[in-house]
């Protein structure tokens, strides 16, 4: 540390990432004292500058960094730093052509844009790391550095290469894994095809083929392509950790996204942080962003989390990019906080004015402080300052939804019944969830699920065999579980289990799927079973032919080949139940069961929130956020201090167009 006092951030960290090597120096200044006036006290810094900090191999050119990070530590603003490795120079792609990565139909990926590089090219590799040593060598201890990152969203723009160099690393990676040949060719049903190897030579990635390639070599790939990136951090995390062992390093990940197992990684990343760029457009963009903010939090094992990119307004990545609303930065931040986020950060600080991002939204817009965004910005700085003591502190989870990265990526290879997408059913299970003021994380499911009551398995199509017990033995435990369709289909090696589905539950739901009856797109098929509603109730996308051992139905399909037959089904096992969804209710249905799922298992479900407002408790606070455009009535149940006004509210609250009200819990 040098003896000098390093930067904190006390309470909620705020600010963006600061890029100041893209303006004259005489900016400089201005955006300090902006930063001051806004209550930004952390900044990324550094991110995409390697061709700032390194002319050529060899010494640091980093005389302007040293400056701006002095001036950022005089003005008491910390510094996440980058490595600034996510964007090879033009210097080390001409000198090693060989980095540029290679697309799964062979082309050689150009420069030009940004993360053009093979996570196995020792060259890349090897330049990283150095860079990474000179700066930690160069900053560790400086005051304004507060923390590390590195990289920049692991896997976004090339999530696996497929050149020469990294068909080698794949075969090494195998070779570790089964040993020998025959070994992979049992794993990976070689028989199928004729594709038995004779020896490792004659394995490759999983390149375009003429048709399917085989589903079990493409999850490896995939496996192994996660690894890689984790190979490329860990170098760089290693030499930072040599220079500088005290200060926490992180990556940014990138929520609901399937490139890397962000499980497998989170053990490296001392704080867990997200990139969150919910579509304005989409009128559920809070539940999208609710989701990344659990999933961040679950994969930090609960610990706070960082925000650390989301756009203050449009993007300029989409096809046609629309602003956030008036109050939409600032409710979807204080969400993030309320779902246990300890900062909050934007991309970018000062809107660009070159380059390939310069309509993309940044805290000091074009227009200047005379602006709509510069309000929002400064108005949220007060408000964080504000909620400083709910930093540090914990969200309480009673539900879980069980998520699998391995699962995700052999669920949605092609070749299977239908064609589903894990993102849009997460979204079916946990809306509910939302809306009724129920918190969930995230779980692996090989993890400790005693913590929960509820535990919800989603379309989970590859389970191991050790993420199947852990489930029936939650059950048998007193817990209350729902499983989708598709879900415990496939063993670690994409293999049917076979007898059944879903053979690993078959006992635990009290039942056998003899077989699937995906409906065509956008067909429903109509369900009935008690109690009768006024409602028609409907499935969607899938239907499983269920023959029940032991479950009772709870819905019947009411028409079709499968009419009068159990849809769902709820099973005791144990001291708990098991739930059994075969198809996908319709959305109210769906809530309907899940408020059952939730009774059972005697978690509150909470009837009185209005659809679009969330109520979710941190700490000794309860955060009430409104995502409507309209001001909405509620009712408090008695009165409360709000944090962010210091008001007593309640018990009945008009809250504004995306209002927020910070409230002390009640237990
Ligand atoms: C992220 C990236 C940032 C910036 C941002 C724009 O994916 O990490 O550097 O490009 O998108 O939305
Ligand atoms: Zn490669």
């Amino acid at each position: 540390m040098s003896g000098l006092e390093r930067q904190a951030v006390r309470g909620i960290g705020y600010g963006g990432d600061y890029n100041p090597e893209q303006w004259p120096e005489a900016t400089w200044a201005e955006d300090i004292g902006l930063m001051a006036e806004a209550g930004v006290n952390l900044v990324t810094v550094g991110v995409f500058s390697w061709s700032r900090l390194q002319a050529a191999p060899g010494e640091l050119t980093a005389d302007w960094l040293d400056r701006v990070l002095d001036l950022l530590a005089a003005a008491g603003i910390a510094v996440d730093l980058g490595t600034g490795t996510a964007s090879p120079p033009p210097w080390l792609v001409t000198a090693h052509p060989e980095i540029l990565p290679v697309t799964v139909d062979g082309r050689r990926l150009a420069a030009g844009g940004r993360q053009h590089y093979c996570p196995s090219a020792p060259a890349f590799r090897a330049a990283a790391v150095e860079l990474a040593d000179r700066m930690a060598r160069r900053y560790a201890g400086h005051p304004a550095v507060t923390m590390w990152h590195v990289g920049n969203e692991y896997g976004c723009h090339v999530p696996a290469c497929y050149c020469d160099r990294s068909a080698e690393a794949f075969r090494e990676w195998l070779r570790a894994r089964y040993g020998e040949p025959g070994a992979l060719n049992e794993a990976w049903g070689g028989a199928v095809w004729s594709q038995d190897y004779t020896s490792w030579d004659q394995v490759q990635p999983p390149r375009t083929a003429p048709t399917y390639a085989n589903p079990a070599q493409q999850l490896d790939f995939a496996r192994f392509s996660s690894g890689e990136l984790l190979a490329c951090y860990r170098g760089e995390r290693a030499a930072i950790a040599a220079h500088d062992p005290g200060t926490p390093v992180t990556t940014n990940f990138m929520g609901l996204s399937r490139v890397v197992d962000q499980f497998r990684w989170a053990a490296d990343v001392d704080v867990t942080s997200v990139d969150s760029y919910p579509d304005p457009a989409d009128p559920e963009a809070h539940l999208f962003s609710a989701m990344n903010c659990d999933l961040t939090r679950s994969v930090g094992g609960g610990r706070p989390w960082m925000l650390m990119e989301q756009a203050p307004n449009a993007v300029n990545w989409r096809a046609v990019n629309v602003p956030k609303a008036p109050g939409q930065y600032r409710a979807l931040s204080l969400q993030a906080v309320a779902r246990g986020g300890d900062a909050v950060l934007s991309f970018q600080w000062r809107a660009a004015a070159t380059g390939a991002e310069k309509f993309h939204s940044g805290m000091l817009p074009h227009a200047g402080t005379d602006s709509r965004v510069w309000r929002e910005v400064t108005g949220l700085g007060a408000d964080l300052g504000r909620l400083a003591p709910v930093a540090g502190r914990l969200v309480p989870a009673e539900a879980a939804i069980l998520h699998d990265w391995e699962s995700w990526w052999a669920l949605e290879m092609d070749s299977h019944p239908s064609r589903l997408r894990l993102g849009e059913l997460l979204r079916e299970f946990y809306r509910p969830l939302f809306e009724s003021g129920v918190t969930a994380d995230f779980a692996h499911p090989e993890s400790d699920l005693s913590g929960y009551r509820l535990v919800l398995v989603p379309a989970l199509y590859l389970v191991s065999d050790a993420g199947a017990d852990n489930v029936g033995r939650f059950a048998a435990a007193g817990g209350t579980v729902a499983v989708s369709f598709f879900s415990g289909i496939v063993d670690t090696s994409d293999r049917i289990r076979l007898g059944g589905y879903p053979a690993p539950w078959r006992d635990l739901l009290g039942l056998r799927v003899e077989e699937f009856a995906p409906l065509p797109e956008g067909a429903t098929v109509r369900l009935d079973g008690a109690p009768e509603t006024d409602q028609d109730r409907a499935g969607r996308v899938w239907q499983d032919v269920i023959d029940l051992r032991g479950a009772d139905p709870v819905l019947r399909y009411a028409e079709g080949h499968l009419a009068g037959q159990a849809a769902v089904t709820r099973h005791p096992y144990g001291r708990g139940e098991a739930f059994y969804l075969g198809t996908l209710p319709d959305p109210a249905t769906l809530r309907g069961l899940v408020r059952l799922a939730c009774d059972r298992a005697g978690i509150e479900f909470r009837t009185d929130l209005p659809p679009g407002v969330e109520a979710v408790r941190r700490g000794d606070q309860l955060f009430v956020i409104s995502h409507l455009d309209r001001p909405v009535e509620l009712d408090l149940g008695g009165k409360s201090r709000d944090l962010l006004t210091s008001d007593i509210v309640g018990p009945a609250v008009v809250l504004g167009p995306r209002g927020v009200l910070v409230l002390a819990a009640r237990d």
